[in-house]
């Protein structure tokens, strides 16, 4: 094939594969990909075991613990993705599910990979912990 000729077929296949490219970054596609196992299509998650991402994060978002702890927990911390990636799956969650009535704000990927530097070591014991001073 010439090579012009080959230069368009690869353009316009590009072309082609831009939409399904955006829609597997999506961050609907990473919640779908590597947390709806637990946390479930509409975040209720599978209490007590699983924390609901409706009701429970009402604790968390407000305070910048809290929000620190939904920065570290294991499941944040190992998705795969940029920082930015995940700074939008975050958001996107609190969009989706988060009932309560304040507006936090976003998430952003500096903080993002601020919690990535100090994984939890126990994240049931942390959790129980900052619950309990609310
Ligand atoms: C294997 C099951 C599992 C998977 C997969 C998982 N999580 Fe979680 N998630 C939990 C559990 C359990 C907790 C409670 C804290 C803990 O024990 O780690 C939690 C807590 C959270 C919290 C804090 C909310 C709270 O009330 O504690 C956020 C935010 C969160 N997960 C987001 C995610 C995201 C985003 C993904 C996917 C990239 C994900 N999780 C994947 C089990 C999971």
């Amino acid at each position: 094939m010439p090579r012009v000729l080959a230069a368009a077929a690869v353009a316009s296949l590009l072309a082609m594969g831009t939409p399904a490219v955006e829609a597997q970054t999506s961050p609907k596609f990473f919640f779908l990909q590597f947390c709806v196992g637990c946390h479930q299509y509409d975040g209720s998650g599978l209490p007590p075991d699983v924390p609901s991402l409706r009701d429970d994060l009402s604790y968390l978002i407000g305070s910048p613990a809290g929000r620190d702890f939904m920065l570290r927990v294991p499941g944040v911390i190992g998705a795969p993705g940029s920082a930015e990636e995940v700074a939008d799956l975050l958001n996107w969650i609190v969009e989706s599910f988060y009932q309560g009535e304040t507006d936090p704000a976003p998430f952003t990927a500096a903080e993002v990979l601020e919690g990535r530097k100090r994984p939890m070591k126990d994240p049931i014991k942390e959790r129980l912990e900052l619950l309990a001073s609310y």
